[in-house]
């Protein structure tokens, strides 16, 4: 049913249940905003820019292109709410809910356990939902296309496209693809729906019981929308906003009088340039003309001549058309169409290229287009318009140099793209190289068009434009040979003047780029001309390639990961309706997918409410010398400025204050905080802030300057065995060397947020905050606030995930919530942007670590001395804790007698990092695995010998004499051996690498002993409550939060198969200190592990109070036993707790039993890796893991992947960047790229160690949120194998410094060649680079 929105005269429609009436629009209000604070629906806000795809719907609209109603998927973020006249918008709640019926995406994804957290889970289920209404039966190839622009931080994305697959054409692979074995010929699967014969699973999920896709079923566009679009109004519409007005003119005559009126307001289309710039950059345009109504602009036309798209066409319809040319044309006339359809498919995601027009990217002109340098080789032509008449311009160099002579008068706008076709004799081809395939801009990208005399291979025209590194064109009058490839490459080199402080850095990479694509094009095009003509035969100058060097020409295609997740099915003999051990949903999974969850900012607006927005230091080390907020004071709606005077407690520690007092430590620092009626209001007020500062010395930024000003945050942690000096003495071998791990941001996809409400009476406060640790928040709060505990209550729903992140922040930030909610005695909203978040919040350490390895021909390792400092910003937080986890698990899966580590945390002026999921292993046990690497290298033997060699074998004490069985470890190792067919392999490996010299593979696997739980007893105590109601039904609550790490369904789980009754019964309704008081945070993978005693403990106290009833009405029902309980006045409530595991260190004695047991496993991957790009790809990771006896398969496998991913990211592709004034510059998911969808390796395999028991804990479990992280090593570690056999070809083996993550920029200058040798290199103390390495 359509939604009429109705500002006279404007109509908008949305897809609700009701039609209503909307008077009022303001033009600044995206759709998103509209939809949460004017309907309180619930689709997400993440990022704000369009980078994310959390607030993913679709919208609905007449394509005057295809002149059909475009389903399309758009990120509502930047959609501002005037440009939907005339549209159809649908959001998750649109579609399906648990209330009424679930639309089969929503199921589907939920079923298939493609939500974690859930936060990200609308936003897929719309990316999907778009698909189906265009394709109901899509491809595989569609299916990862449409979910493109979706990020998820918590599944690894595996089971989200396992769900999609559902409704895709059949595949008719096999998924064990490439192992030359089929799941089938095992017979497996056979005996149940989620069973399998020899106790073995590989079926998370009964695809049998979903529901069909019924596409009639589908909500139609509705008919007034239709009728509009068959006789669109002509005449002008205007929105009036409290300072915007927006102006949507219905012909191109009033536009062009308009521009004439209103010269300097922007045309505003897709939104997707316009929008970012107005909200970091604080861009503002009073008059915002909205073309969008223009019919000239959508028009395409055709001639013998070439292509007319208009500038009003989204990328998403360019694409269409030049897909519909190219199949239609002669190949020879679509080079440059088929260059364009190139970078259209990685440009952004599909909502991006939904939203965005073509005439807004060509206007935008920024240096990263990847589409005007093609348009610029492909000599289009720009058709402008004015009142004043028409005119062409080319799109040029002058033009792509941003140069003024190329400009548009300010009444000019653009009509349309002129693009010739190509010709005979002519080639086209663009390059682009990205952090990552897809969704990401360009470092550099790179268009080459060349002209030939006919049949002949004489160059009558070359030019090249680049973008991301400024314009460049070359014009050769030469002949295709390697003199003209050098001489070229001389000319661009000189031409791209790339200054060493170039914004952006990765200056040199950038110049190595400029010359290896112009490399690759000149082979590209070598191919084509032998094709072509039998060239003059002077074989001197035209050597044939052989196919050994052809590898360059390829770019990687975008694969469709395949996979298979094994597990051990229960026992047979486990009643049906025990769900331990079995792959249940998680809890909230359904509601995940209908929008139906709700999250801390979906909390409807409450009375009285005020928003708050952190003011941050932008200053590293300074004083502070005033702070004006007068001005601040007079905006409307603004009430007050909290500062640290208002604190009426304990204003946080003398070292790490919660607002600043005098002094600032970090850029990205809490000063004081503006508090106002509105979010918006309150925005506003930051920027009329004015502080005054005076630079302190010294700013401290890396690691380095840390060590060198004796600049630490705690004492030395150190770890000794055997004799290492003496050691030293005695091996045949001794390699040195240096590893530096960058650090990592958590990117929850839900920022930090909190709402805080006072009560009236006895100083109570309600807090519902997204956290980790809600009783630090309380006791926080309580010190802040100087009131007892006792008056405090947090509440947590669920959090839109963790990772460490919201362990200890959450405690700052609701603290000073609190203080303005005491000062001002209203509630307080606080919800960090993307951009703050990232700023303010810190996230894993970065490190440096020196090795020194003494080693015997043979590859045994002797001794091992290590020596990490860790970057831990300008306060202590978790430092010490994460140096002393560091140094505990350095040693990893390898005895060596003699060895020494030792950890310092550094103080920099950097935001203080925190916990993050691994604490300290995976950058620490980098280095321990680099030693193994090194080592290997020098005795001549494969890394996997040398870690086979030095692994744990038998019974054996730790470095810290903690004494453990490797017994696992080894079955793990083997059978991730086995699994991978790894030695068959690694021959195959050396077989494609002899064959290939600009591509290479490489492939790895690492064994992980990785240590759970806290080291101190007291933090393994945990406790529940689980009340048993009249009607029989049970509400259970535990100290545990739910971060999508599934610990409610495990809960339940437990309690389920104590109480005997189905999870039917049971609820779950939030953590709160109320019910569950003195909680330790959920962390350190042991949260379901400990909850899960104390809340078997409560159910056993209950069933025990319950036995003499039972006892007497064994036929009884549960509500038989439960009424006649109440009856005999048997409580029916119970706590449980659990008194914890011991565990203990004494670093005085270098010894301890620091952690209840340990999770073993091991992972093998393979990749390749383009010499010339630095670009890779993953072909195959397999994983086994020892998760014992899984209470819920499916949640731990989502675990394992999902950390994989994570730590796939921290070591390929996570890279953050700080200017050398400390300012953090990766601040949004343009700048800091997780992994997408297709970073998923081609075939991911995860599978659960069978038969593995573990007394200790419940029911024989392991928890496994953490340890998959460094698994994800083995991506690099493989990449790094890769670079060894370059290295090792080109005879450049040795000087080779481990540097995480392995990004395209550290793969391409490892890779040293003629190329990298050409480019000129700065002297680094000429110029001030754009940013620091920190670690
Ligand atoms: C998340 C994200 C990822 C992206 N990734 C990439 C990428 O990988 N590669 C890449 O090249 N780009 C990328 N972009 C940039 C994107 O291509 C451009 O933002 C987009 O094409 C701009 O089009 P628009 O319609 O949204 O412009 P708008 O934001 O609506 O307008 C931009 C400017 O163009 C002017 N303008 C628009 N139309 C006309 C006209 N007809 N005549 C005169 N002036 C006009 C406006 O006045 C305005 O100043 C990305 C953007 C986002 C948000
Ligand atoms: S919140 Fe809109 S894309 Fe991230
Ligand atoms: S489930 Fe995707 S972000 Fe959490």
């Amino acid at each position: 049913l359509p939604w009429v929105m109705d500002t006279s005269p404007v109509i908008i429609s949305l897809l609700f249940p009701t039609q209503v009436i909307e008077k009022n629009v303001d033009p600044e209000w995206t759709l998103l905003t509209f939809l949460r604070k004017n309907w309180t629906l619930f689709t997400k806000y993440a990022c704000g820019r369009g980078g994310c795809g959390a607030c993913t719907v679709m919208v609905s609209k007449n394509d005057p292109v295809f002149k059909k109603i475009r389903h399309f998927s758009v990120t509502a973020c930047l959609v501002p709410i005037c440009s939907l006249y005339g549209a159809a918008v649908t959001t998750v709640e649109g579609i399906g809910s648990i209330k009424t019926r679930l639309h089969p995406v929503q199921e589907r994804i939920a079923k298939s356990h493609g939500t974690q957290c859930g936060f990200c889970t609308p936003g897929m289920v719309m990316s999907m939902y778009t698909l189906l209404r265009n394709h109901p039966q899509p491809s595989e190839e569609q299916l990862m296309e449409a979910l493109g622009g979706n990020l998820c931080r918590c599944t690894g994305y595996r089971p989200i496209l396992e769900s999609g697959r559902t409704f895709c054409v059949e595949s008719s692979g096999c998924q064990q693809k490439g192992t030359g074995k089929c799941c089938l010929d095992r017979g497996e699967n056979a005996s149940s729906p989620l069973g399998g014969k020899n106790d073995i699973c590989t079926k998370l999920f009964a695809k049998e019981e979903f529901q069909p896709l019924d596409p009639t079923q589908e909500l139609v566009f509705p008919p007034e929308l239709l009728r509009m679009a068959e006789n669109p109004e002509k005449r002008t519409l205007t929105f009036y906003g409290e300072r915007v007005t927006w102006i949507s003119p219905g012909t191109l005559k009033d536009l062009l009088e308009l521009k004439v009126k209103h010269p300097e307001a922007p045309l505003i289309l897709g939104n997707t340039s316009l929008g970012p710039a107005m909200k970091s950059e604080g861009r503002f345009h009073p008059i915002l003309l909205s073309p969008a109504r223009i019919s000239e602009l959508t028009r395409v036309t055709e001639t013998s001549e070439g292509l007319t798209i208009g500038a009003g066409c989204s990328l998403a319809q360019m694409k269409d058309v030049l897909a519909e040319r190219i199949s239609k044309l002669p190949e020879e006339k679509t080079q440059t169409y088929r260059a364009l359809l190139k970078h259209l498919k990685s440009l952004a995601g599909p909502q991006i290229r939904n939203m965005a027009s073509l005439g807004g990217h060509i206007i935008s002109r920024h240096s990263y287009s990847d589409l005007n340098p093609i348009l610029a080789v492909g000599s289009a032509t720009l058709n402008l318009t004015s009142a004043e008449g028409t005119r062409q311009i080319p799109l040029n160099e002058y033009f792509l140099a941003g140069l003024a002579s190329a400009d548009l008068k300010p009444e000019e706008i653009l009509e349309s793209v002129h693009i010739p076709h190509s010709r005979k004799w002519e080639f086209v081809s663009a390059f682009r190289q990205a952090q990552c395939q897809q969704n990401a801009l360009p470092h550099v990208n790179a268009s080459m068009r060349v002209l030939f005399k006919e049949g002949t291979d004489s160059v009558e025209h070359l030019s090249i434009a680049y973008g991301g590194v400024g314009a460049a064109t070359v014009s050769a009058h030469k002949r295709w040979d390697e003199l003209m490839l050098d001489e070229a490459c001389r000319l661009l080199l000189d031409e791209v003047s790339l200054p060493g402080s170039a914004p952006g850095g990765r200056v040199e990479f950038k110049r190595t780029l400029v010359v290896s694509f112009l490399f690759k094009f000149y082979l590209e095009v070598l191919q084509e001309l032998k094709k072509l003509v039998k060239l003059v035969s002077d074989s001197r100058r035209h050597p044939d390639i052989s196919d050994r060097f052809l590898s360059a020409l390829e770019d990687f295609p975008v694969a469709i990961p395949q996979g298979v997740q094994t597990y051990q099915s229960v026992d047979p003999h486990q009643p049906p309706r025990d769900p331990v051990g079995r792959p249940i949903m998680h809890l909230s999974g359904l509601k995940h997918a209908t929008g139906e969850a709700i999250f801390c900012d979906d909390i409807p607006v409450v009375d009285k409410e005020l928003f708050m927005v952190l003011v941050t230091s932008s200053r590293a080390h300074a004083k502070i010398i005033s702070i004006d907020f007068s001005e601040a004071l007079k905006l409307p709606g603004v009430l007050d400025v909290v500062t640290a005077e208002d604190v009426p407690g304990t204003n946080g520690a003398e070292d790490d204050k919660l607002l600043a007092v005098d002094e600032v430590l970090c850029v990205g620092q809490v000063i004081c905080a503006v508090v106002a009626e509105t979010d918006v209001q309150a925005k506003r007020a930051v920027e009329m802030i004015k502080i005054t500062y005076e630079d302190l010395e010294p700013a401290i930024f890396t690691i380095q300057d840390a060590v060198k000003h004796n600049s630490f945050l705690c004492p030395e942690k150190k770890l000794e065995q055997g004799n290492i000096e003496e050691a030293f003495e005695k091996v045949d071998q001794i390699v040195e060397g240096e590893v530096h791990v960058g650090g990592q941001e958590h990117f929850y996809m839900e920022t930090q947020r909190v709402l805080v409400i006072p009560k009236t009476e006895d100083k109570e406060l309600d807090i519902f905050v997204s956290t980790q640790d809600p009783a630090h928040v309380q006791k926080t709060v309580s010190s802040t606030l100087n009131i007892p505990i006792n008056r405090i209550t947090c509440h947590v729903k669920r959090v839109g995930g963790g990772f460490g992140g919201k362990v200890g922040r959450p405690a700052a930030l609701g603290a000073i919530a609190a203080v303005g909610a005491i000062k001002t005695g209203r509630p307080i909203r606080l919800v960090l942007d993307r951009e703050d978040d990232m700023l303010i919040t810190g996230g894993r350490h970065p490190l440096f670590g020196k090795y020194k390895v003494g080693f015997m021909n043979s590859g045994r390792i002797k001794a091992l001395d290590i020596e990490c400092y860790i970057n831990g910003g300008c306060t202590l937080d978790d430092s010490e804790l994460v140096t002393e986890f560091l140094i505990l698990k350095l040693e990893n899966a390898y005895k060596i007698r003699n060895l020494r580590f030792r950890g310092r945390a550094c103080m920099t002026n950097l935001p203080s990092n925190t916990a993050f999921r691994g604490f300290g292993f995976p950058q620490g046990t980098l280095v321990t695995e680099s030693c193994i690497t090194a080592v290997a290298a020098k005795c001549g033997l494969l890394p996997e010998k040398i870690r086979e060699k030095n692994m744990y074998k038998t019974v054996d004490k730790t470095i810290y004499k903690q004494a453990f069985s490797p017994e696992t470890l080894i079955r793990c190792w083997n059978e991730c051996l086995d699994k991978s067919s790894f030695h068959s392999r690694r021959i195959q490996v050396e077989e494609f690498n002899k064959k290939n010299y600009w591509k290479k593979k490489g492939i790895s696997i690492i064994p992980m002993k990785f240590s759970v739980g806290f080291a101190a007893t007291s933090y393994h105590q945990a406790a529940a409550l689980v009340h048993i109601y009249t009607d029989g039904s049970v509400l259970v609550t535990h100290g545990g939060n739910e971060l999508g790490q599934g610990i409610h369904t495990k809960m339940l789980q437990v309690a389920s198969r104590e109480l005997k009754i189905p999870m039917s019964y049971m609820h779950i309704c939030e953590t709160s200190t109320a019910t569950v008081p003195n909680t330790i945070a959920t962390a350190a993978s042991i949260g379901a592990d400990v909850n899960g005693r104390a809340v078997q403990n409560a159910c056993q106290i209950l069933l025990k109070r319950l036995e003499p009833i039972i006892k007497k009405n064994p036929e009884g029902t549960w509500e038989d036993w439960i009424e006649a309980a109440f009856e005999q006045r048997i409580s029916l409530s119970a706590t449980g707790y659990f008194r914890g595991y011991k565990a203990f260190m004494d670093w005085d004695r270098g010894e301890g039993d620091p952690f209840p047991y340990y999770v073993y496993g091991a992972a093998c991957s393979e990749v390749e890796i383009d010499c010339l790009t630095g670009a890779h790809k993953k072909i195959r990771t397999d994983i086994v893991m020892d998760a014992c006896c899984s209470l819920n398969p499916a949640i731990d496998i989502g675990q394992i992947e999902g950390s994989f991913i994570q730590g796939m990211g921290l070591y390929t592709t996570e890279e953050l960047k700080y200017s050398p004034e400390g300012v953090l510059y990766s601040r949004s998911p343009d700048e800091y790229k997780i992994p997408t969808i297709t970073d998923v390796p081609e075939e991911f395999n995860v599978s659960l160690l069978p038969s593995s028991q573990t007394p200790l804990t419940i029911y024989s479990s392991k928890g496994l949120g953490e340890s998959g992280m460094f698994l994800g090593s083995s991506v690099f570690f493989a990449i790094a194998d890769a670079v060894a056999a370059v290295r090792t070809e080109r005879d450049i083996a040795e000087n080779f410094i481990v540097q995480s993550p392995a990004t395209p920029e550290w793969v391409r200058m490892a890779c040293a060649d003629r190329f990298t040798d050409m480019i000129p290199r700065d002297d680094p103390k000429t110029f001030k680079p754009w940013s620091i390495p920190i670690a």
